[in-house]
């Protein structure tokens, strides 16, 4: 039943480049500013057993579902929800997959105040300005004020430019580029941190178990958040992706490849900033206290800091646009399909819209902090639980497991179903429940 149109989808070229496109995905802020913190706060061990369970016991399979779906349909969230529904006669329901892609409109918009921040650090590393620098008073004075909103643009013009390009010659090809460098850069970065004088106490902190929070509900709560987040399971990304693979691609391999380059990538990162805080006695900090204030401090007493410096914001900036590009293709693959407007124009428009909702962002940090509690705490769980819903309850969990086995060297077994149906929708639901309750992940 294919029509000429899916026929002409542009899908990946390369098993690497498709690998490399989706833990671009995975990995972005939650893997450098949040997984080195609950390492050092939750003990370590005590941190990565809970954390493990759920990445490879929960989201990897998550994350399978939303590629088989993908894959299978051929199509984003909008389209294949509503075929979905019509199928089963629901057509009325068939909107809701615009929910998720909603959702992701608002994570860029956050996101890009962000990237805003990287990309001029970058410049502030470049022109070697950490050195004399107050690094709270010119966080402070930066962050929360209008002088963010040129970098912002910016930061979404970038993206933009990179996803009008398509899916080989733009983001398959910058995926591959960025997180190459990221993987190799971050290598010798973790090289120079570990042979600093000190660097061994910061790493045997960072791995000392700390039985007692073991047993606290707090720290599995955060792993079991982190573990979704970090796999970009909000029902929409991740089918997109799902529907550029080529036909021959093991999604339950490729899901669990992309699980684990992107743990590798979490572990480089608290690698590098434990030791190095430990050594310069700093505290490693979490979100923007790490990145942006006890960061360029550490640089600075660094033999090369200079370079290092630079180094590590283009890799954080790497690892954040990795993840931009995605965050934007969703929408625009809703209106090339559901409206046949051109890439380049569905581009404009959705980064327009981005940009209209991240501006504002930039006038206070409150306002900021408020709208990321609401979009990266509830909203997207949600659409994780809707994409759950669909994907298992309606179209069926036993029919994804049938799809994607059809290609699999290792099958999925028979469990899967009853698993993803009457455990994981649950636990993406719990996400939602005590994300609200813990007041964040
Ligand atoms: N996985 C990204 C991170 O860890 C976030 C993300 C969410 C990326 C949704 C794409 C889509 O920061």
């Amino acid at each position: 039943m294919k029509t000429k149109k899916q026929h002409r989808r542009e899908l990946f070229s390369s098993h690497i480049g498709m690998l490399l496109a989706c833990v671009g995905s995975a990995m972005g802020l939650a893997n450098i500013w949040m997984f080195p913190a609950r390492l050092g706060e939750f003990g370590g061990i005590t941190f990565l057993i809970p954390y493990l369970i759920f990445l490879f016991g929960f989201s990897c399979f998550g994350l399978m579902g939303e590629y088989a779906f993908g894959k299978k349909f051929r199509k984003g969230p909008v389209q294949a929800f509503e075929q979905v529904f019509v199928e089963k006669n629901m057509p009325q329901f068939g909107v809701i997959g615009w929910f998720p892609v909603l959702s992701l409109i608002g994570v860029l918009a956050a996101y890009s105040v962000i990237m805003g921040w990287i990309l001029k650090y970058l410049v502030l590393a470049i022109t070697n300005s950490f050195v004399a620098m107050d690094a709270p008073a010119v966080f402070n004075s930066f962050a929360g004020t209008a002088a963010n909103i040129p970098w912002t643009l910016l930061t979404i013009l970038v993206t933009a430019i990179i996803v009008s390009l398509g899916i080989q010659k733009g983001i398959e090809r910058y995926s591959t580029i960025m997180m190459a460098t990221f993987y190799i850069v971050v290598f010798f970065i973790v090289i120079r941190a570990l042979t600093l004088p000190n660097a061994l106490q910061g790493v045997i902190h960072m791995f000392t178990p700390n039985w007692q929070v073991f047993f606290k509900m707090r720290v599995w709560i955060y792993a079991l958040g982190m573990a979704f987040f970090t796999l970009s399971l909000g029902g929409a990304a991740m089918v997109v992706y799902g529907s550029y693979m080529p036909e021959e691609t093991d999604v339950p391999k490729t899901a669990r490849q992309t699980a684990g380059l992107d743990l590798l990538a979490s572990v480089m990162c608290a690698l590098f900033t434990i030791p190095a805080a430990f050594s310069f006695g700093f505290d490693p900090g979490v979100g923007p206290g790490l990145l942006f204030i006890s960061i360029p401090n550490i640089v600075t007493r660094l033999p090369a800091g200079y370079i290092f410096g630079i180094l590590f914001f283009l890799c954080a900036l790497f690892a954040a646009l990795t993840s931009s590009i995605v965050m934007l293709e969703v929408p625009i693959e809703a209106l090339m399909s559901k409206f046949r407007i051109s890439r380049k124009n569905a581009a404009i428009l959705m980064s327009v819209l981005a940009a209209a909702i991240a501006v504002p962002l930039n006038f206070s940090m409150s306002v900021f902090g408020r709208f990321t509690d609401i979009v990266t705490i509830i909203i997207f769980p949600l659409a994780a639980v809707t994409g759950g819903f669909v994907i298992f309850w309606v179209y069926g969990a036993e029919k994804c497991r049938v799809d994607m086995n059809q290609t699999a060297k290792r099958e999925i077994k028979k469990w899967f179903s009853p698993y993803m149906k009457y455990v994981y929708v649950p636990v993406c639901l719990l996400v939602v429940i005590m994300g609200i309750l813990f007041g964040g992940l």
